[in-house]
């Protein structure tokens, strides 16, 4: 049956390509011509929705929180134990971020899909993954449910959080003692969810260390077997247990792998035996075609990288690169412009063959890591600020989106806003001020840079016209885009 559903898929992806060859998806989109270059791209086809997780996926974080992607982590749409799963699912704030999916709007949150789209780094785009649900019948329940349960790990590597890995939080703080917020309870309230289930994916800390993940594996495996179980491990350990485990449901495994250098895969990787994990993930890769790699490339390790490709093409792993945003002091997009350089000279120089799949997957996936450098690269010789203003952009401050603080506003709201502003605003010149404003570049499809009028009518002339008159260019274009930020995390856009 499902056979069926992904042929038929496929045929009308094809159908879909020719209707939405010369479609914009939003008239109204200030980057129309980006978001045509990205349908262009994606692996499936062009789509009507930029992304299908709010309607196809629910994640659940080590805090408790229940949010719609694990990249989104600024709307929380609930938080177990105090709301069950169903509450979290059903919540209203769910309808807000479909409404701004709807209008193109990655402006609640969706910063790094944004950031990938902008980058030409669409195949390892975290709304990509969702595409292939995105044609199905909908229904009320999501068929993709990611667990991120628990921070329980054995290995403390030099890029990672405390919120992910227990050993990392004990370096930190001695005193630490490891809680899980999970419980039993929680593994009940799946049996709500999982007669839906196609896909379940496990993250951690270290998923085979993590004991509740053994309760709801054996539940899947009983009440929906061929739901596609996906585990992010970092292929330290590997027992007799977890080997049964495997062949019973229908596992999919992706190992983290950052160097295939013993002393700087150990170097970075604390804890870790490099030769240990080299025989595991051979283990999982006999078992598994097209097994899944995912290396994490910073300042540690960019030189060990093209090994890591040859690696995996030699064995035929397909390599996917997880983007650092933090920490910043080993993130690439913090470093000087001479380093990046010399990661591009490097990267650019080395030949890549596209004999297979893996092969030309693993090409694709590096091209797209070039692309991402060369972006930061760019931005930073054209803008002196650029780390300054991508920290503010990127930041993980919660935004607010609840029934009460939401406000939908359309075009002719706004067209009102901008009328009352000027108005009152006698003494400010309309075209040099509607000049200022439009110079602004907002970080995001859809949302209209004039929603920052709906701010501005709440502000005393005078200060306006006193900033104006006290600060250079640079300094204006900073307080548009706090004024934007602010408006676009109170409002949901209507086109
Ligand atoms: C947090 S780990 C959890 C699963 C498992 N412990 C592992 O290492 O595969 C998931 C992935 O995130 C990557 N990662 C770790 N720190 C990161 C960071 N600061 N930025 C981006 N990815 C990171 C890891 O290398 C790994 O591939
Ligand atoms: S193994 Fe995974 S979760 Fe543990 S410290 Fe390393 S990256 Fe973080």
């Amino acid at each position: 049956m499902r056979f069926i559903i992904s042929k038929s898929i496929r045929s009308a992806n094809h159908l879909r390509k020719y209707f939405y060859r010369n479609r914009n998806i939003s008239p109204q989109s200030a980057d129309r011509t980006l978001l045509k270059k990205f349908n262009s791209q994606r692996p499936l086809g062009p789509m009507p929705k930029i992304c299908y997780a709010p309607w196809q996926n629910l994640f659940f974080n080590t805090n408790g929180e229940g949010i719609m992607c694990c990249k989104n982590t600024k709307v929380v749409l609930g938080k177990y134990p105090q709301n069950s799963i169903h509450e979290i699912w059903f919540s209203q704030k769910k309808e807000l971020l479909q409404n701004a999916i709807n209008n193109n709007d990655l402006s609640k949150g969706c910063f790094k899909c944004y950031d990938a789209i902008k980058q030409n780094s669409i195949s390892s785009m975290t709304s990509i993954f969702y595409d292939k649900y995105g044609l199905l019948p909908q229904t009320n329940y999501p068929r993709v449910l990611e667990f991120e349960l628990s921070n329980r790990c054995n290995l403390a590597c030099i890029m990672c959080s405390e919120r992910v890995s227990s050993s990392i939080a004990k370096q930190k703080d001695e005193s630490y003692k490891h809680q899980e917020i999970y419980d039993e309870e929680f593994v009940n309230q799946l049996d709500e969810f999982i007669p839906h289930l196609w896909e379940a994916k496990f993250f951690g800390g270290e998923p085979f260390l993590i004991d509740i993940y053994y309760k709801i594996w054996d539940k899947i495996i009983e009440r929906k077997p061929r739901t596609k179980i996906v585990v992010q491990t970092n292929a330290t350990f590997l027992n007799d247990k977890i080997k049964k485990l495997i062949q019973k449901g229908n596992f999919v495994l992706s190992v983290s792998l950052d160097s295939v250098n013993k002393e700087n895969y150990e170097r970075i990787r604390k804890n870790a035996n490099f030769e240990k994990t080299i025989e595991n993930i051979h283990w999982f890769g006999k078992r598994q075609k097209d097994l899944g790699v995912i290396a994490t490339p910073f300042r540690e390790n960019w030189k060990d990288i093209p090994d890591i490709i040859r690696f995996c093409n030699e064995h035929e792993y397909h390599l996917n690169f997880s983007t650092v945003y933090y920490p910043t002091n080993l993130a690439f997009w913090t470093w000087d412009t001479g380093s990046l350089k010399k990661i591009l000279d490097l990267y650019k120089s080395i030949e890549l063959p596209q004999k297979n799949n893996a092969q030309r997957k693993n090409k694709n996936s590096f091209l797209e890591l070039i692309s991402t450098i060369e972006n930061w690269y760019e931005s930073k010789l054209k803008n002196e600020n650029f780390n300054e203003e991508f920290l503010g952009y990127i930041s993980d401050q919660q935004i607010q989106i609840d029934d009460e603080s939401v406000l939908k506003v359309n075009g002719k709201n706004i067209a009102e806003a901008k009328e009352k502003f000027f108005k009152n605003a006698k003494n400010l010149n309309k075209n040099e001020f509607e000049k200022l404003i439009q110079k602004f570049q907002p970080q995001t499809f859809s949302l209209p840079v004039d929603i920052v009028y709906l701010e501005l009518i709440s502000v005393d002339i005078s200060t306006i016209i006193d900033v104006i008159n006290k600060s250079d260019e640079a300094e204006i274009s900073r307080k548009i885009k706090n004024i934007f930020n602010k408006a676009s995390t109170k409002y949901i856009y209507e086109v």
